[in-house]
């Protein structure tokens, strides 16, 4: 009779304030990163795992909201080739998967965070159900650690809150190998931020975030960018302790802008932004610098806008989003999100 184990987990997605842009190998961030988990963009993901003796690859069946995804299966794969030096039990299992976002698909928001993140929540919950253990003080940072091999900005989407991934001396504990919570006390006005998330091109990238880290080596500016992401990390964590709004939105600002110009810089270059993604751009600043709105943008690596603001603006901010930034985005689509508190264990 075969054994199986089950575990289900729903994981958010997160935007980083500073970016991680270059890495080494074993999946090594150039630089440190900060990022805000998010509340309401979650991949939900489920896993059995069936006990199947003298294997020497886990069989694998993926369903994405339902459907079996088989273009997905390389990625998923490629991410349990490279945690079977420490999960080899693996290997003696048929897996199961099945997962779904709570944000729209193809919407070009990344769900690598969420999906590896919630993935590697589920085999790491499954391992403790296996070996029956359960160290719970290990058990995210365990996680966080995998969920990295997947996708680097994964290893932030274990925790909620702020978190900080790749070591810097302005972190304590912070580290390479997985995410830590940013514990540091801040300003009542960053307890919690907001996040309209605006939907400005729902294409696929045209350059994968793979091939983007790559890019970095050999980048012309890639020693100033990784000393100025170390410097922006602490200015950003000082200005978020000590409330001070307008040099947190200037760094978040100099932060997205300057991993696009790390894209238009490169061999060969590429731009990522579109038209509207300008024309939000400036209409963000101008509700911030001439009508005192605290809100400020940031971008991934893609072409939607994430409307940062102070959760006791919200409603502002939720006026100035719908009259002045809605008619940018494809089919006036935008997401309303904020700070949330993390991945959540489904019974
Ligand atoms: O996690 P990856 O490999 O998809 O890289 C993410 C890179 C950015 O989203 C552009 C920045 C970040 O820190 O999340």
């Amino acid at each position: 009779m075969s054994t199986s184990y089950h575990a289900a987990w729903s994981a958010p997605s997160n935007i980083a304030f500073i970016k991680y842009w270059g890495k080494y190998a074993g999946q090594i961030p150039a630089n440190a990163s900060l990022s805000m988990s998010l509340d309401a963009c979650t991949t939900r993901t489920e896993v059995t795992a069936e006990r199947m003796p003298f294997k020497d690859f886990p069989d694998i069946n993926f369903t994405f909201e339902g459907e079996e995804k088989p273009d997905f299966l390389p990625k998923i794969e490629h991410f349990i080739r490279a945690i079977l030096p420490e999960m080899p039990w693996l290997i003696e299992c048929r897996l199961r998967i099945s997962s779904s976002n709570t944000f729209p698909h193809s919407s070009g928001i990344a769900s690598s965070a969420s999906a590896f993140a919630a993935l590697a929540l589920c085999l790491t919950d499954i391992e403790s159900q296996w070996n029956n253990s359960a160290d719970k003080g290990r058990f995210f940072r365990t996680a966080s650690h995998r969920a990295r091999l997947g996708s680097g900005s994964a290893a932030r989407s274990v925790f909620g809150g702020y978190t900080v991934w790749g070591k810097d001396k302005c972190v304590v504990g912070s580290n390479n190998g997985y995410a830590v919570p940013l514990d540091d006390p801040m300003d009542d006005d960053f307890a919690r931020l907001s996040d309209h998330i605006l939907l400005i091109d729902r294409g696929q990238k045209s350059v994968s975030s793979t091939a983007g880290h790559a890019l970095m080596n050999n980048h012309p500016y890639a020693e100033a960018r990784f000393q100025r992401a170390s410097d922006n990390l602490h200015s950003m964590i000082t200005a978020m302790r000590s409330g001070d709004q307008q040099r947190f939105f200037d760094l978040l600002e100099e932060e997205a802008l300057g991993l696009h110009a790390l894209m238009m810089s490169s061999q060969p270059n590429y731009i990522l932004m579109r038209p509207n993604t300008l024309a939000a751009i400036e209409r963000i600043r101008h509700a911030r610098i001439v009508d005192h709105i605290p809100v400020g943008f940031t971008l991934d690596a893609g072409a939607n806008v994430h409307v940062i603001s102070l959760t006791e603006a919200k409603q502002t901010v939720d006026e100035f989003v719908k009259s002045e930034l809605k008619s940018l985005c494809a089919n006036d689509m935008y997401i309303c999100d904020q700070m949330g508190t993390g991945p959540k264990s489904i019974t």
